[in-house]
């Protein structure tokens, strides 16, 4: 199969990657970098457990074609955590708020509220839903996790 390279920045580091030009930057992840917290649930941009960051906006990596990515700069849950092993506070709330369970919808939950977050530190409620309502949860029932956000707010603050 045809392959292409690209350049682009991941989790702070400068990376290449040679991979089949019909990947996506989800399988790309997973597959050729291994970095396995954006999962794969329907494959087709509905359910949001994909989510990371590209260039500041929360992303569905599941559709992204591979080769878009050049010379951008990518962020996942596996570069959210401090470098001394704390977690950032966005997940320290999804923990302190049983925001997780299976946890297969968790670190999509936390790219898309990081993605509200960095634009907007002080969202509403509504914003809060709004931000998370292309991500599905099968166990939480979304209270807790909206709780998780609300408090990852005012502690970023
Ligand atoms: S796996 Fe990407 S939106 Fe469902
Ligand atoms: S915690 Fe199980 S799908 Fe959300």
């Amino acid at each position: 199969m045809k392959k292409v390279s690209v350049s682009f920045t991941l989790n702070g580091d400068a990376v290449t990657a040679e991979v089949p030009v019909t990947w996506t930057l989800l399988k790309t992840l997973r597959e050729h970098f291994e970095l396995t917290g954006a999962k794969e649930g329907c494959g087709v941009g509905e359910c949001g457990a994909c989510t990371v960051i590209v260039d500041g906006e929360a992303v569905n990596s599941c559709l992204y074609p591979i080769f878009e990515i050049e010379g951008k700069s990518v962020t996942t849950i596996e570069g959210l955590a401090n470098e001394d092993g704390t977690l950032n506070p966005i997940q320290q709330a999804f923990l302190e708020n049983n925001g997780v369970q299976c946890g297969f919808c968790t670190s999509g939950m936390i790219m898309s509220a990081k993605g509200l977050l960095d634009h907007n530190p002080e969202p509403t409620e509504d914003e809060i839903r709004s931000s998370i309502a292309g991500n599905f949860c099968r166990c939480t029932g979304y209270v807790q996790i909206v709780e998780a956000i609300d408090m990852a707010a005012k502690t970023l603050k």
